[in-house]
């Protein structure tokens, strides 16, 4: 006889034998800045921790999920003041959103640490310092360094990309302090021999590789703390009032501070070291490095694992809020249901690398695992259990399938690896060989022969084991709906550890059956939001705003936007190219009275210019066309098919034309006169230029990023490049020319972007 027992039994957590005799499991996300509301990224980061913990609660284990808010970061007071809020008023706003978001999510986080608490957080952060301090680990330096606010971290010229933050596209601040510093620099060694002997596992491994080898060089100390007049509401140093935490000093310290580090009562015994920490790329090096230094240094035991996760890309790119390319985490699963929206991201996102978002992707595995195979699995089977057995299992029924084992087995080992995105293959596998096994067994036809009657029960009966088996599975991805499951097979008491405990031993047999109400519905065309994908970005408001001051400058404008063009650098390059070298000989060739009249035009861009200060020497980009058009011997470049293609606009019609890439515009674009305090990459430099007071500029909505001066041109920021497709277009004339005219020369170019590059 067969053991029935060791049928399921696979449906066990296959324990590691380190915490054999330990049965708490502990696990924390990053705190966000609160400085905006949650994002995708951010929802992706609590789906990940959240799924790990549920999967540990159905084990049995005691799971302690820890999730918070960092709220004491330069750039929260920027926002506030930005946004003319006190700093508590926008920061209580985003607390909420976040909590309101993890609440609809289903997060099931056990406790939310705050940074402002001065009750919990704020002692313990100072203890860690005490403990740094007094093995000798923090001092007092100065220090000048580029400080990116967006990362609230000092970068080294090395870490820029053309001068700017590669995180955030921003050209970083230098600033010089006096702070304390942490002697990071002691640890370097040990922090690369923890994270090669995988003391602290990081996972996927290769990301470790890269923190390994700046260990290998050598970390740096790092500053600690700011002075308290840039940073009021900071946590305090012990010891001197005059400075504050560093916020990622504070921050770090939310993992321990929670557990009741100070004290070391009950939950720091049984939670830390953590099981693992859920972080996000950017923020390795902190948790890799720093982090494990600052343990190291108070003595104090190390996480176990930190698990990385990667961007969650919209429309080719990394989400921004400036570039307008946000997906909404609370709008997305408004619309399309919270399990869909945590199913997506557990399931399509791979883990530890980026993944992509897209509507269509979202809608095509919704519609595919959630509503044709799981959902039809589930409705099928409870179809037929109603229709065959009246909605009641047949005493001594055998439902046993040996073949789940095979599927625990991949799924409790997927769980072991933090694997989320295989454990869920898994479940749909499962799922898969269910559909498979009822096509293939025919019960519809069965049922039509009363001598087939066994062989049907033993079917169902499979069957039914199939989808007990599966709403289990499917507890950690999606609660709300493996409840809706358990319901209709009348145990929705038992999906929890004790249930799967049961299941193991196929004592866990289902109640009254039941068809759900649809589980899963398929996205339908007058539902889809997939016509979203193809709005590449928030256009700028058009016609582009112009600031008061600017207006008395009477300059005629017209911006247009273009989305969806051809990738730049192809073949359209080659053949353009020939045609360009036409253009520029029939343009060299013209009619004299029509240089004339460019050239008119031309003449007002200086005098334009020399009424605003800004030297001759300063030339507007159409004067350079001109003279490279007088000159024969002189080739025009050809820097892009773009470029080119408005360059000879430009010099056929003498007004000045620019294409800036909108993913890279924040907010709109307006025109104004500068203060002095706007800075501007020219393109092609890596040296921000300050762009002279009075003169007249693009920007773009944050007002200091200068797009272009002199002009419309391109400056570095928003250059359109090889990878551009979509194009904020602006031509402008000088006071005196008629908006019609602009138009033309607007049209024209238009014309030749649509012929070129759609
Ligand atoms: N406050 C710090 C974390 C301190 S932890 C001691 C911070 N905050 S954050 O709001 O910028 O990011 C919070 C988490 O979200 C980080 O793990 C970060 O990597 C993650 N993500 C932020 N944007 C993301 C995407 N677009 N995609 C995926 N995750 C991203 O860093």
């Amino acid at each position: 006889m067969r053991d029935k027992r060791s049928e399921a039994e696979g449906a066990g957590q296959r324990r590691d034998p380190k915490r054999r005799e330990r049965s708490s499991f502990s696990i924390t996300t990053a705190i966000p800045y609160v400085n905006g509301p949650p994002h995708i990224g951010h929802a992706l980061e609590f789906c990940e921790a959240d799924v790990i913990a549920r999967y540990h609660r159905l084990q049995g284990e005691e799971v302690y999920f820890l999730t918070g808010t960092d709220e004491h970061g330069t750039k929260i007071v920027q926002t506030a003041e930005k946004a003319g809020l006190p700093v508590k008023t926008l920061i209580d706003q985003n607390v909420k959103k976040f909590q309101d978001m993890l609440k609809q999510f289903g997060i099931s986080y056990d406790d939310f640490i705050r940074t402002t608490d001065r009750k919990r957080h704020w002692p313990s952060a100072q203890k860690l310092w005490k403990e740094m301090e007094k093995k000798g680990d923090i001092y007092k330096g100065s220090y000048t360094g580029l400080y990116c606010v967006g990362c609230e971290e000092f970068k080294l010229e090395k870490d820029l990309f053309k001068g700017l933050c590669p995180n955030h596209d921003k050209a970083p601040e230098r600033i010089t302090q006096e702070n304390y510093f942490f002697r990071l620099s002691k640890y370097s060694k040990k922090i690369g021999q923890i994270l090669k002997s995988k003391k602290v596992k990081i996972v996927p491994e290769f990301r470790a590789h890269e923190i390994i080898a700046m260990c290998d060089r050598g970390l740096e100390d790092t500053s600690f703390s700011r002075p308290k007049e840039q940073l009021s509401w900071g946590i305090p140093v012990p010891g001197d009032s005059s400075q504050v935490m560093y916020v990622w000093c504070d921050a770090l310290t939310n993992y321990i501070s929670a557990m009741d580090y100070v004290k070391k009562g009950k939950k720091f015994k049984k939670f830390w070291p953590v099981d693992v920490h859920v972080i996000g790329k950017d923020i390795l090096r902190f948790h890799a490095g720093i982090w494990i230094g600052m343990l190291l240094s108070a003595g104090i035991p190390l996480p176990k694992a930190e698990l990385i996760h990667g961007w969650v890309h919209y429309q080719g790119g990394r989400m921004s809020k400036s570039k307008g390319n946000v997906v909404d985490p609370v709008e997305l699963a408004d619309h399309y249901g919270v399990a869909q929206a945590r199913y997506y991201l557990l399931s399509e996102i791979p883990v530890g690398l980026d993944g992509d978002f897209s509507y269509a992707l979202f809608e095509a595995k919704i519609n595919s695992d959630l509503a044709n195979n799981l959902g039809n699995f589930v409705n099928r089977v409870l179809t037929m259990t109603q229709r065959f057995w009246n909605g009641k299992i047949p005493k001594g029924k055998s439902l046993s399938v040996p073949e789940l084992k095979k599927f625990w087995k991949g799924y409790n080992d997927a769980f072991q690896d933090f694997d989320h995105q295989k454990a869920a293959q898994k479940m749909i596998a499962l799922v898969n060989f269910g559909n498979k096994f009822i096509a293939e067994q025919r019960p519809w036809e069965m049922a039509k022969e009363p001598k087939k009657s066994k062989k049907l029960d033993i079917v169902l009966g499979k069957m039914l084991q199939l989808v007990l088996h599966t709403a289990f599975m499917l507890v950690p991805f999606c609660p709300d709906k493996a409840e809706l499951m358990m319901k209709s097979l009348g145990l929705e008491k038992s999906l929890n550890a004790k249930g799967l405990e049961a299941l193991k031993t196929d004592k866990l047999l289902a109640k009254k059956l039941q068809v759900p109400d649809l589980l899963f519905s398929r996205v339908e065309k007058e539902r889809s939001w997939i016509s979203k994908d193809e709005m590449k970005t928030s256009l700028p408001a058009l016609p582009l705003p112009v600031s008061e001051e600017a207006k008395k400058l009477n300059l005629p404008i017209v911006a247009f936007a273009m989305t969806g063009l051809k990738p730049l650098g192809t073949s359209v390059e080659k053949r353009l190219k020939k045609e360009w070298e036409q253009w520029i000989h029939d343009l060299r060739f013209r009619p004299e009275a029509e240089q004339k009249a460019v050239l008119e035009i031309i003449e007002k861009a200086y005098h334009l210019n020399h009424s605003l200060g800004v030297p001759r020497t300063d030339i507007p980009g159409n004067a350079l066309l001109q003279q490279f058009l007088s000159d024969p011997t002189k080739k025009i470049p050809f820097i892009n098919p773009l470029v080119a293609l408005y360059n000879f606009v430009e010099a056929k019609y003498g007004f000045s034309l620019g294409a800036h890439d909108l993913a890279a515009l924040k907010g709109d674009v307006w025109l104004k006169i500068c203060d002095g305090s706007e800075h501007y990459l020219p393109l092609g430099s890596e040296g921000l230029k300050k762009v002279p007071k009075g003169s007249y500029a693009y920007c773009d909505d944050e007002g200091k990023r200068v797009l272009c001066w002199l002009e419309v041109k391109q400056g570095q920021e928003t250059a359109v490049t090889d990878k551009t497709t979509q194009v904020l277009f602006v031509v402008q004339g000088y006071s005196g020319i008629k908006l019609e005219e602009i138009q033309k020369a607007a049209d024209e170019l238009k014309g030749l972007v649509k012929q070129w590059m759609l």
